[in-house]
């Protein structure tokens, strides 16, 4: 439990902010109000546009994502109110539909009621992302799907649920009420969009069977504004080409296509070609670029993104506010050192509001 007075510093330092950014009077006595509500209730709600203008800023201070130009632009979905199961899976498939938009992707947050001032927890997403593929063990030791999976998926199937098996097996939504005992929900097909991975000139390419789902939503982290913890906050923004091309599909502790792509080219794997793994790794990405686009779904390459996060820092210059980052994050994985962000240096000072990480939902006691 925090106590009441360092709640109302972090309160008073975000409604400041707040009223200075948005430019709106009453902040003296917006700021006597809450520190009446944190005496009677030990806690405080925040207004509709406190809500929205922390939930950008939060993505504006994440100094992991290269993607914060658009920070104004996050639609935010004030769900604090929705209570009970079936609520709560409404707003989720709602907010997948609405983000997703047909492949015009829109930043979209859906923040649910937040943690109380005794310390628990109203609603909790056990998934880490909201949609991924299961990872099934086979009896030779190796892996069908994503690796990353291995233990999420073991706690669904514990819980009863079944896939249908293979590379792509879309895993359930896990969702906590109260500290009550988790359900798991399959996620209705027709509000994940997916696209299937050819590449433009390999015909073979398509045999591969890859896939991957549009909309990359982050569903286990914490939004912290102003003191108050939302712990049920998903947030989806659109991909950047290389977060599929080189890590989902490309980890040798991912999908590990690397190897496949690479004999399917003809290439020598061994220390005659040293740039085998940078050849398939081109390909791999050239691949999802064109499908993405060829399914007219919002994705943005490596390229674009550095040049945007360059304007996001002008930007942030012209109001006055020092751009805070991770340069280990930032710096896309493919072609560094040809982009702009890898030239230069951050500082990784954690402002708020913000996101953090939580713990593994199924490892809490
Ligand atoms: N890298 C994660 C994934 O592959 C998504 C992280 C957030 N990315 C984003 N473009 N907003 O699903």
């Amino acid at each position: 439990m925090k106590h009441p007075d360092r709640l109302f510093d972090e309160a008073e330092s975000f409604i400041e902010q707040v009223h200075s950014e948005l430019d709106i009077p009453g902040c003296a006595k917006r700021i006597s109000e809450i520190r009446f509500e944190i005496n009677a209730t030990g806690t405080y709600n925040h207004l509709p546009h406190e809500l929205e203008h922390g939930a950008r800023m939060a993505w504006r201070n994440s100094n992991r994502c290269i993607g914060r130009l658009f920070w104004k632009s996050l639609m935010v979905r004030d769900c604090r109110g929705v209570q009970g199961t079936e609520g709560v899976v409404d707003a989720l498939w709602s907010h997948l539909q609405n983000a997703t938009n047909g492949g015009r992707i829109l930043p979209m947050i859906t923040v649910f009621a937040a943690r109380r001032p005794d310390g628990s927890t109203p609603v909790r997403i056990w998934n880490k992302n909201l949609i991924r593929y299961a990872c099934h063990p086979k009896e030779d030791g190796t892996v069908v799907g994503d690796p990353a999976q291995k233990e999420f998926t073991k706690v669904c199937l514990d819980m009863g649920w079944s896939g249908e098996g293979g590379s792509f097996d879309m895993l359930p939504l896990v969702l906590q009420l109260d500290g009550e005992a988790p359900t798991w929900h399959r996620i209705p097909r027709e509000f994940v969009k997916e696209v299937g991975i050819e590449h433009p000139e390999f015909a073979w390419f398509k045999s591969l069977n890859l896939r991957w789902h549009a909309v990359p939503m982050i569903s286990d982290m914490v939004l912290d504004v102003g003191g108050i913890e939302y712990p049920a906050a998903p947030f989806n923004g659109w991909y950047m080409l290389t977060e599929i091309g080189s890590r989902n599909l490309g980890d040798a502790n991912r999908y590990d296509m690397l190897p496949v792509i690479a004999e399917r080219m003809g290439l020598s794997m061994d220390r005659s070609d040293v740039f085998w793994k940078d050849k398939a790794l081109i390909v791999l990405n050239e691949a999802v670029h064109h499908s993405f686009s060829q399914n007219g779904v919002t994705l943005t390459d490596h390229h674009s993104a550095s040049e945007q996060f360059m304007k996001f820092i002008r930007n942030e210059e012209s109001n006055g506010r020092k751009v805070t980052g991770d340069w280990s994050w930032l710096v896309p994985p493919m072609s560094g050192s040809a982009l702009k962000v890898f030239h230069r240096e951050y500082e990784d000072t954690v402002l708020s509001p913000n996101y953090h990480y939580s713990r593994d939902a199924w490892k809490e006691d």
